[in-house]
């Protein structure tokens, strides 16, 4: 499988347990009306948007780009998944907003947050799950030398190498919640 290909997936794993940590977060606000984790669903939702919403959503566009050059068929996955690119992008600014209000003691009721949090969840898991089946296996069938060698020149610079802002704040949230996100 093509190197870039299996850094997205490594991506996934990654975003996987964020999903699982943001589920954490959400649980007491639905149980208890809790405030408890809201800090921490705020450092979920700004990884997301730093680094899945900037650098993973837009690498993968490029990569569907040249899927449907190569594979006219395959359209009918990657319009959906273009289309949730942009719905993930959307909701992560939205959910961010909406802790950053509560975060500075702006009174509302939680129902709008649990929901968008709860739908961003799912989505994203659904997403997640339909590139892993369906989609990357085709792109590593389709795709050659010369469709990879476009796309690492029109891909975002991925920059999650060590030491860079991405892999330090997955690195610090991963520290600082290990007992829940493994
Ligand atoms: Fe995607
Ligand atoms: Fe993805």
């Amino acid at each position: 499988m093509n190197a870039l290909l299996l850094d997205l997936r490594s991506d996934h794993h990654h975003m996987a347990r964020i999903m699982k940590l943001m589920r954490y977060a959400v649980n007491p606000m639905i149980e208890e009306q809790s405030l408890e984790h809201l800090e921490l669903l705020g450092e979920c939702i700004e990884y997301m948007a730093m680094f899945p919403d900037n650098v993973h959503h837009k690498t993968e566009d490029a990569i569907f780009e040249q899927l449907v050059k190569q594979d006219k068929a395959a359209v009918v996955y990657v319009e959906t998944l273009q289309h949730e690119h942009v719905e993930l992008a959307k909701k992560s600014k939205e959910i961010a907003s909406l802790v950053h209000a509560l975060e500075n003691e702006h009174i509302m009721s939680l129902d709008n947050l649990i929901n968008q949090t709860i739908e961003y969840i799912e989505l994203q898991t659904r997403h997640m799950r339909i590139e892993e089946a369906t989609v990357f296996p085709l792109v590593d069938q389709k795709l050659d030398i010369s469709d990879w060698k476009h796309i690492i020149k029109v891909a975002p610079p991925r920059q999650a190498t060590p030491g860079s802002r991405f892999t330090q704040k997955l690195e610090s949230l991963q520290t600082k919640y290990a007992g829940i996100s493994s």
